[in-house]
């Protein structure tokens, strides 16, 4: 039987004070090895927040070279759908993490990603304080741990409003006992939960088991007005909230396994971070002497609800609440009960009531809509030429913001599908009635791109017939749409946003291959993917698509184009040789 959590904390390291980074956060801020070779004692470990899509920047990877102390922060496993943890993204987060040197695996605990990880889908969304919540987590984080061999500490994650009847504490104490796990209690995002859901700083402190605790973290945050209220930006500045000191002496004192403590404010430079960690560091050394000298029995239970909404009802509500986010006049409609809103929204009347309980002023709290652009900037990257081209010159202004109220939007949410290519589909239906036939071309273009970039590995076609890959698509459009779609890029890339190139459409069609590229994955930037075919061999693909290609088939293509047959299996060859054609086999 594997040793439980009071005998595994024994093995960790204790890292004392140290900081945290995000992939690109040193470009611009803080150089943590710099930090550490002017004040050891604030930082003796790096936390490195990472995603298997970005990996580590050039700062985490000075820090791993220097063979100081490390932890690994996962920016990309949602805990609270196990369905998601998949064995591959478990296996290269422990290779990672491995080589980093990490002392043990921590995260926000909850979703990382709305439905499945693609561009556009990073969002950080709470867990829904309900008991089938704490499960899916416990379950995820004990599978976790096992797959990895690394300690795993589930973080409280940020918000501006938590659907739920638990307490935040209560949830995470519950989490503790079902995973046997330890913690990270982020304190910043605790005074944030407290303040957006009417406590008091130190609520539920008492019946919380501080022993799980092994790292803590420590942030400024930045407050700002919404609909009459005061909510938190937890934008780790370097002011911290009035009642963190209280918070910070409590839980220090309380936390009597504790390893690590964190000052998260890795985007600005040294000489504003100093004040900060002076505070932490004098607040952890004076809660030294009693730390650990409680005699309270350790890990107490907290009281489980005994209520919960029903496990299957925590993606849905995800989903939901997420729209609602989005798209403000949804909510209104989602919350005054209008049946057309609420329509597939998948949800049982008692998640229906978790979201109604829920404050509107939180589920529409977005400080300067920032989280909002950012996810409209990701989702919609990929059709960059045809936004730019829509909106030159202010023709139609809300031609992103609007994709959130479109079908597509929601459609795409509540299937959990991908949302490039929803706003792909968005986009151009958007531009359909357009007058421009090159604003609608580009629009047709960029959204076959988006489409055959993200399309799945296809079975191979029938033995002894060749059929087009999957990674590839053909598509038709006016003469003249491949160079100036190239030249708009060009110019977006240039900045030169004002005066975009625009190519006249010609009357006659021109045929464009479309291929995945080497891109590493579908978050990756557009690769250049595009090219221009002959007529023969557009002729030739399109024959193809439309049902594989047997050699007869080809015999008699090559005669009803009047073409040397040698010369078009010839093209059949060379075009298996670039990947655009597959060959089925041997019959
Ligand atoms: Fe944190």
């Amino acid at each position: 039987m594997a040793a439980d959590f009071s005998t595994r904390v024994r093995n960790l390291p204790t890292l004392g004070l140290g900081i945290s980074t995000e992939f690109g956060a040193g470009a611009g801020g803080l150089d943590p090895l710099a930090l550490r070779a002017l004040r050891p004692d604030y930082v003796g470990f790096l936390e490195i927040g990472a995603d298997l899509e970005r990996g580590f920047d050039s700062a985490a990877e000075a820090w791993i070279a220097s063979g100081a102390p490390t932890t690994y922060h996962f920016l990309d496993l949602n805990l609270e759908e196990p369905t998601s943890l998949d064995t591959a993204s478990m296996r290269e987060t422990a290779v990672r993490a491995r080589r980093a040197g990490a002392a043990w695996l921590c995260g926000d605990a909850g979703l990382w990603h709305i439905g499945r990880r693609d561009r556009g889908h990073g969002i950080l969304q709470p867990p829904i304080l309900e008991p089938s919540s704490v499960d899916a987590m416990a379950d995820s984080v004990r599978r976790l741990r096992d797959a990895t061999g690394f300690e795993v500490l589930p973080e409280n994650p940020p918000a501006h409003v938590y659907l739920g009847r638990m307490h935040l504490l209560d949830y995470f104490a519950a989490l503790a006992e079902r995973a046997d796990t330890g913690l990270l209690v982020d304190l910043a995002h605790l005074a944030v939960y407290q303040r957006v859901m009417g406590h008091k700083p130190l609520e539920g402190f008492d019946r919380f088991p501080w022993d799980r605790v092994v790292e803590i973290h420590i942030a400024g945050g930045t407050p700002f007005r919404h609909a009459g209220r005061t909510f938190i930006d937890d934008d780790h500045g370097t002011t911290l909230l009035p009642e963190l000191r209280d918070m910070m002496a409590a839980a220090f004192g309380a936390a009597s396994n504790l390893r690590a403590v964190v000052c998260e404010c890795e985007r600005h430079p040294i000489p504003a971070v100093l004040p900060l960690f002076t505070s932490v560091k004098a607040a952890f050394d004076a809660s030294a002497a009693v730390r650990g000298s409680s005699s309270e029995t350790p890990s107490r239970a907290a009281p489980m609800a005994t209520t919960s909404i029903e496990g299957d009802m925590l993606a849905p509500l995800q989903r939901t609440l997420f729209r609602c986010q989005m798209d403000p006049a949804f909510a209104r409609r989602w919350r005054g009960g209008d049946a057309e809103a609420r329509r597939g929204d998948g949800l049982s009347p008692s998640a229906r009531d978790l979201l109604v309980a829920a404050s509107a002023e939180g589920v529409g709290a977005d400080n300067g809509g920032r989280r909002s652009a950012q996810v409209l900037g990701n989702v919609s990257l990929e059709c960059s030429a045809t936004v730019a081209l829509a909106m030159d010159g202010g023709r139609d202004s809300g031609f992103v913001a609007e994709f959130v109220a479109s079908p597509e939007f929601h459609g795409a949410v509540m299937a959990d599908a991908a949302l490039p290519p929803a706003f792909a589909a968005y986009a151009t239906a958007r531009t359909s009635g357009s007058d421009d036939a090159f604003l609608r071309a580009v629009a047709h273009l960029e959204r076959a791109l988006v489409e055959v970039r993200r399309m799945p590995d296809g079975t191979p076609p029938p033995a002894g017939t060749f059929g087009v890959s999957p990674a590839v698509a053909v598509v038709s459009v006016p003469e003249g749409t491949l160079d100036g779609w190239l030249a708009v890029l060009d110019a977006l890339r240039a900045g030169k946003l004002s005066k975009l190139p625009r190519a006249a459409s010609g009357v006659e069609d021109e045929y464009i291959l479309l291929s995945k590229g080497g891109s590493s994955g579908a978050f990756a930037p557009p690769p250049g993917a595009a090219e221009l075919l002959d007529p023969g061999t557009a002729a030739l693909l399109r024959a193809a698509a439309i049902h594989p290609l047997s050699e007869e088939d080809i015999a008699a293509l090559a005669r009803d184009h009047e073409a040397d047959p040698a010369d078009v299996r010839g093209l059949v060859d060379s075009l298996v040789a670039d990947g655009v054609l597959v060959y089925g086999g041997t019959p």
